[in-house]
């Protein structure tokens, strides 16, 4: 069904019971039939969307209405309207074979179109920025999150709040069954290198587990496109240069290799099943919503951008410095930091790549910033002094860890927030804010 490649006007198609599409139907009486639903349902056309699909039975068969606009001819399209007429009623729940008609015509998700999401993990940091995001461009998003790590303050009024954990399979299907989802956005994760070092077998059962479960689950609800979490702890570069997507994996924690496993079920369910995947390494995710909505509110709190800001407001005792020993300009260890709102930007970029094939990103700035260039910046975001002192070395901290993201920025990535001054700003403004971060 090449819906992408339309012309504009009405489409009409025949649905068998079992839900197979059996090509044009009766075109006159669907298009009465479709005047009556428009008619009897005054919303049926939504300014949001490119096109409006409507099914109505004709002789006890579905047909299929999808009006294109002509001004939508050059792009693809979805619709998450669905309308049909049973006994002069005008409908819209879907049945099942609904749905695999629904499943064959998600199109691109593009800036006009819109989408239906899952986000695991949405209440969290990283995920709850893309939450809001997805929200301002007028997509429709449910979040599923088991609250551990999370704040349900961090998902905004009005988005639909799945509390549930992944390890739950029946719950899990539950949620996969009720689509058609145009993409499943999977961050829920433990996230902590420290503690994967004591507790492997948790961080396996928890992200690779968990995770496989979730991959299956898409799989056989007709999920087409996966977008993951993945990290720099991939890596385990010595040099200075920036990672790019080819270098060699060979990650030093359970953390890491459990993305690795990730990333590698995914290639898998790529080649036997179909379903399109977004491989996103993060390197440092920092700063907070510019809007002020949301921000970062770990517990305990790992990241160093936090840390200092707390030592700046005097919510927490000196800052250790680890390490000013390092090879590096400064003696102290330099990381990439990138916005979390840049981040999110590049999940929805990576969706619509999807079509064309899996998609594997290293995301970051590719200009690293010290520990020392860390605190400098906050002082002079905050007009404070941040209380340090320098620490031994932490075993395997890298000199220098900077992202190649040549891969993302040719795609059309290109971050808003890439100075540390704007990371450190927003990060600051939230924090100031929100002393008790969510409060929960
Ligand atoms: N923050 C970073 O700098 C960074 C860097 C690289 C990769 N990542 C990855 O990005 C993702 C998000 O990171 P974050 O910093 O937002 O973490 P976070 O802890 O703030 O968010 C994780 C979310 O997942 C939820 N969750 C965890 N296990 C779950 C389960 N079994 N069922 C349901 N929900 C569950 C938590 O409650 C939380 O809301 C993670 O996968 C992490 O590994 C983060």
């Amino acid at each position: 069904m090449a819906f992408a490649n339309s012309r504009g006007g009405q489409i009409f198609l025949g649905v068998e019971d079992d839900g197979a599409v059996t090509g044009a139907g009766d075109l006159r009486a669907a298009d009465q039939l479709m005047q009556k639903v428009s008619s009897a349902c005054q919303t049926s056309v939504e300014p949001a969307l490119s096109c409006t699909i409507i099914k109505v039975e004709v002789a006890g068969k579905i047909v299929v209405v999808v009006d294109v606009p002509a001004f939508s001819t050059d792009r693809p399209y979805r619709a998450d309207r669905v309308y049909y007429l049973r006994d002069g009623t005008v409908c819209r729940e879907a049945t099942r074979a609904d749905r695999r008609v629904e499943d064959a015509e998600v199109g691109r998700v593009g800036s006009r179109a819109t989408g239906r999401f899952l986000v695991t993990g949405g209440a969290g940091y990283v995920g709850s920025h893309l939450v809001a995001m997805l929200r301002d461009q007028g997509h429709a998003v449910t979040v599923f999150d088991n609250l551990r790590t999370g704040h349900r303050a961090a998902v905004p009024d009005g988005v639909p709040f799945i509390h549930a954990d992944l390890a739950d399979a029946a719950h899990l299907d539950e949620v996969l069954a009720d689509g058609p989802w145009d993409a499943v956005f999977h961050f829920a994760s433990w996230t902590q290198v420290g503690e994967s070092m004591r507790m492997p077998l948790t961080y396996l059962h928890e992200n690779v587990g968990n995770g496989v479960r979730l991959i299956d689950a898409c799989v056989r609800h007709g999920v087409r496109r996966f977008v993951l979490s993945s990290t720099a702890a991939l890596f385990n570069e010595t040099g200075d240069a920036p990672i790019p997507e080819s270098a060699t994996i060979d990650p030093q924690s359970p953390y890491g290799d459990s993305k690795w496993m990730m990333e590698r079920a995914l290639a898998w369910a790529s080649r036997a099943h179909g379903l399109r995947s977004a491989c996103l390494r993060y390197f440092n995710a920092a700063g907070a919503d510019p809007a002020g909505r949301l921000g970062e509110d770990h517990r305990p709190e790992s990241h160093l951008i936090p840390l200092v800001i707390d030592a700046a407001l005097g919510r927490r005792g000196t800052l250790d410095v680890y390490g000013d020993d390092y090879p590096t300009p400064d003696g102290t260890c330099i990381r990439d930091y990138v916005h979390v709102t840049d981040l999110a930007a590049a999940h929805l970029l990576a969706v619509t790549r999807l079509d064309d094939g899996d998609v594997v990103w290293n995301l970051g700035n590719g200009d690293g910033h010290s520990v020392m260039a860390v605190i400098r910046t906050v002082e002079a975001v905050s007009g404070l002094r941040v209380p340090y002192r320098v620490a031994e070395r932490r075993p395997g901290d890298a000199p220098v860890l900077v992202a190649s993201a040549d891969r993302a920025r040719q795609a059309g990535w290109e971050p808003r927030f890439g100075a540390l001054e704007d990371i450190v700003r927003t990060a600051f403004a939230w924090r100031e804010k929100h002393p008790f971060g969510y409060g929960d």
